[in-house]
C-alpha cells in the first residue's frame, strides 16, 4: 500500500512538473503586424575562399592566361619519351594591356612529348562519363609541325581522358576539342603536350565540364548553383564584400572589366590572397570569368533580385583605406550610372545595347544598388552624398544600400546610423560577425527601431563559434540555432528589416581563408551547413504577413532559451510558426490559435540534435538537416514537444 502511495505521489509530481513546464502561447492569426518583403532572405556572394575561381566558376585550369605575378604559377614543364623544348613567357603589354602574357613554346625534339601540366585549383574534379571541353588560343609559324595532345591525369598518373588538335593558323585563333573522361578523380591534372618540332604560341588554356549550370558553355558549377537555387533567395548580393573595395584602389572590383569576351577581362590578384597570414593563398586571383553579366544571369535564373555593390572611391579600410580625391570621383559615379543603364536601359542606350549584344535584350530589372561595401567615417559620408545625388537625380526609383560600418554598434556605427537617418537613406546595411551568445541576446534588436526610418538590410552575419577571424570557427548547430533565434527577431520586425543574408557563402575545403561559411565544397562534392538549412527553412517559409505570437503579453524572444515567431502565407492559406529551442531542456509547447480555423493535420520540419557541437561535412553532408513529420491538431491548440537544440517550423492549413 505504502509503495502504491509513493508511486502515485511520484506520478503526480512528474505530471505536475510537465504541466507546470508546459508553455502556452497565443497566435493572433487575424492581426497582421507587418508584411514580409519578397526579398527578405537572400544570398551574399563574394569571391572569398575560392568561391568564384576554383569554385562556382567551373573553369578547371588555374592561371589559364599566365597572368599571375609568377606567370607560370600552377604550371609545370613536362617531357617524356625523349621530348625536349623550351617555354618562354612573353609580355605583349603594348598590344594587349588587359591580357599581356602569352607563352611561346619551342619544341626542339622531333620525337617524344614536350609541354606543360596544370595542377588546377587544388587538383581538378573530373567525373567518369562527363564530356570535357578543352580550348586554347593559339598561333604558329607556317613551317611549324607542332600539334597539341591533351591528357587528363589521375593523381596516380593514369591517363583518364585524351584528345588531340592541330592548330593551323598563323594568327591567334581559338581551338576547341571535346572528350569524355574515363574515371572519376578529385585531384586530376591537365597535361598539354606539344608534339612535333616547331614553335607555337598559347594563351587562354581552358578546360570546362560540358555539364554546367543550365549547360552554358564556360559556365558555372551546376551542383553549387543548385544549392543557391534551393534557397529560393529573395536577392543576390554581388560581388561582395571587401572584394568590392580591394586592398587598394587598383585592386578594386571594376564591373566594366568583368563583361564581354573572357580573354579581354583583365585578371587581378584576389584581395584574400594575402589577407590572413595564417591562411595565405598565393595562388588566388580573379579571372572575372564570373563577371557582372553572369551575376545578373544567375540572379535571374534563381529568381533573385540582383543587388550589385559598387566601390564608392574607397579601398578597404581594414587595409590601405586609399581614397579617391573628391574632384576625381566622377568615373566612379559614372560606373554606377552606367551599371543602372546596363541593367535596365533600352536598346537605344549605350549600355542597354551592350547588354543586348551580350545576349540579354530584356532588362534585368535592377531595383537597388549598394554604394560602398563596409565603409565608415566622414570620408564615406562625403562620397555617399555625391553618389546618392547623381543616382537619385537620374534614377529616383533606384534604392540605395548604405553601409553603417563593420560592426553592430560603436562610434562608427552611431555616426553613420544617425547621419543616414537624417539624410533619409533608403536602406542601411548592418553587419555582425559575433558569438552565438550575441545573436541570442540580440533577437530583440529591431523591436525598438524607428518604424518610419530607413529599412534594414542585415547584409552580412554569421555566428562565430570561437571569434571573428579565427581559423577554428566551425559551422556548429549551436551557431545555426543562434542565427535562427536571431532571425525570429528579423521576421517579427519585417516592417523594418526587409533583407538579410548570411556571409560568407562558399568555401573550398582545401583553399579557404575565412570560416564559418554557408556552403562548403571540394572539387566534386558540396554540402550545406546547419546554418544553410536555417537560412533555407526561413526562406522557404517566409510567408507574406507577420502575426503576433505571444506568451501572455510578451514576445517569445529568449525566455528559457525559447524564440518564436508566426506568419501567414496568404497565397498558400497557411499559418507558419517558427520555434527555436536553444537550450538543453526539452520544451512542451502549446500554440493556441486565435482568429483562424485550422485543419487537423499539420506538418512539422525539425532541425536539431542532442549535441549542439555537431557539424556537417563532405562525408556526412546531412548529419544536421531538416526532417519532416506530421502532427494531429485537436481544435485550436497545437501541442508538441520541442527537443533540446532544435528549430521547428510548424505549418498549419487554414480551413
Ligand atoms: O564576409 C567576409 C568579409 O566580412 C566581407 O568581405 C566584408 O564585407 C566583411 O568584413
Amino acid at each position: 500500500m505504502k509503495r502504491i502511495v509513493v508511486l502515485f505521489a511520484l506520478t503526480f509530481v512528474c505530471f505536475a512538473a510537465v504541466s507546470q513546464d508546459e508553455k502556452n502561447y497565443t497566435v493572433l492569426a487575424n492581426q497582421i503586424k507587418a508584411q514580409v518583403s519578397p526579398t527578405m532572405y537572400g544570398i551574399f556572394f563574394e569571391d572569398i575562399n575560392m568561391a568564384a575561381d576554383g569554385g562556382v566558376y567551373a573553369e578547371l585550369v588555374k592561371n589559364r592566361s599566365f597572368e599571375f605575378n609568377t606567370p607560370l604559377a600552377g604550371w609545370q614543364q613536362q617531357q617524356k619519351n625523349g621530348g625536349a623544348g623550351k617555354i618562354r613567357v612573353v609580355n605583349r603589354n603594348d598590344e594587349r594591356p588587359e591580357n599581356p602574357h602569352i607563352i611561346k613554346v619551342n619544341v626542339t625534339s622531333p620525337v617524344g612529348y614536350f609541354g606543360l601540366s596544370n595542377e588546377g585549383f587544388r587538383g581538378m574534379g573530373i567525373k567518369k562519363g562527363e564530356t570535357y571541353s578543352f580550348s586554347v588560343m593559339a598561333r604558329k609559324p607556317l613551317k611549324s609541325n607542332t600539334t597539341i595532345v591533351v591528357e587528363l591525369h589521375s593523381a596516380k598518373g593514369q591517363v583518364i581522358g585524351k584528345a588531340q588538335l592541330t592548330p593551323l593558323a598563323t594568327s591567334w585563333q581559338k581551338y576547341n576539342i571535346k572528350f569524355v573522361a574515363s574515371a572519376t578523380e578529385s585531384k586530376a591534372s591537365l597535361f598539354v603536350w606539344l608534339k612535333g618540332k616547331g614553335a607555337i604560341d598559347l594563351d587562354m588554356v581552358s578546360l570546362f565540364p560540358g555539364h554546367t549550370w543550365k549547360n552554358r558553355p564556360g559556365g558555372l558549377r551546376a551542383d553549387l548553383v543548385q544549392k543557391l537555387a534551393d534557397l529560393k533567395p529573395g536577392f543576390l548580393r554581388f560581388p561582395g564584400g571587401c572584394i568590392v573595395e580591394g586592398r587598394d584602389l587598383a585592386n578594386r572590383y571594376q564591373w566594366k572589366k568583368s563583361i564581354g569576351d573572357i580573354d579581354k577581362r583583365e585578371n587581378i590578384v584576389n584581395r584574400w590572397n594575402t589577407e590572413f597570414g595564417h591562411r595565405l593563398t598565393p595562388d588566388y586571383y580573379q579571372t572575372f570569368g564570373l563577371g557582372f553579366m553572369e551575376y545578373f544571369l544567375t540572379a535571374e535564373d534563381i529568381g533573385a533580385t540582383p543587388l550589385p555593390i559598387l566601390n564608392c572611391g574607397m579601398a578597404c579600410q581594414f587595409n590601405t583605406g586609399q581614397l579617391v580625391a573628391m574632384d576625381k570621383l566622377d568615373p566612379y559615379v559614372q560606373d554606377a550610372l552606367d551599371l543602372i543603364e546596363f541593367a535596365n536601359g533600352g536598346l537605344d542606350t549605350k549600355w542597354g545595347k551592350l547588354r543586348a549584344g551580350l545576349g540579354h535584350p530584356k532588362p534585368f530589372n535592377l531595383k537597388m544598388l549598394g554604394v560602398g561595401n563596409e565603409q565608415w567615417g566622414e570620408q564615406y559620408i562625403e562620397r555617399w552624398k555625391i553618389f546618392t545625388k547623381a543616382i537619385k537625380d537620374k534614377y529616383p526609383d533606384i534604392k540605395i544600400i548604405s553601409s553603417v560600418g563593420p560592426f553592430a554598434g560603436g562610434k562608427e556605427f552611431d555616426l553613420l546610423n544617425k547621419t543616414f537617418r537624417e539624410l533619409n537613406a533608403d536602406i542601411l546595411d548592418e553587419h555582425y560577425y559575433n558569438g552565438p551568445k550575441w545573436f541570442l541576446e540580440n533577437a530583440k534588436r529591431y523591436d525598438k527601431y524607428d518604424r518610419k526610418g530607413p529599412k534594414i538590410f542585415a547584409g552580412e552575419y554569421a555566428a562565430q563559434s570561437v571569434t571573428t577571424g579565427s581559423p577554428d570557427n566551425k559551422n556548429t548547430l549551436e551557431c545555426a540555432l543562434a542565427e535562427a533565434a536571431f532571425m525570429t527577431g528579423l521576421e517579427r520586425n519585417a516592417d523594418v528589416v526587409t533583407m538579410a543574408s548570411y556571409a560568407p557563402l562558399f568555401a573550398h575545403v582545401d583553399a579557404w581563408q575565412w570560416t564559418p561559411d554557408l556552403i562548403w565544397f571540394d572539387n566534386l562534392r558540396s554540402y550545406g551547413t546547419p546554418n544553410y538549412y536555417v537560412q533555407q527553412l526561413f526562406s522557404l517559409n517566409k510567408g507574406t504577413d507577420v502575426v503576433p505570437l505571444l506568451e501572455g503579453a510578451e514576445m517569445v524572444s529568449g525566455k528559457d532559451g525559447c524564440y518564436a515567431t508566426a506568419c501567414l502565407d496568404k497565397n498558400k492559406k497557411e499559418l507558419i510558426v517558427k520555434f527555436v529551442n536553444s537550450g538543453a531542456k526539452s520544451q512542451s509547447v502549446v500554440f493556441n490559435i486565435e482568429g483562424m480555423d485550422i485543419k487537423s493535420k499539420a506538418t512539422v520540419t525539425s532541425l536539431g540534435h542532442t549535441d549542439k557541437t555537431v557539424v556537417n561535412s563532405l562525408d556526412k553532408p546531412r548529419a544536421i538537416s531538416p526532417v519532416d513529420s506530421t502532427l494531429t491538431v485537436n481544435g485550436k491548440a497545437v501541442k508538441l514537444t520541442v527537443e533540446p537544440y532544435t528549430f521547428k517550423v510548424i505549418k498549419l492549413k487554414s480551413i
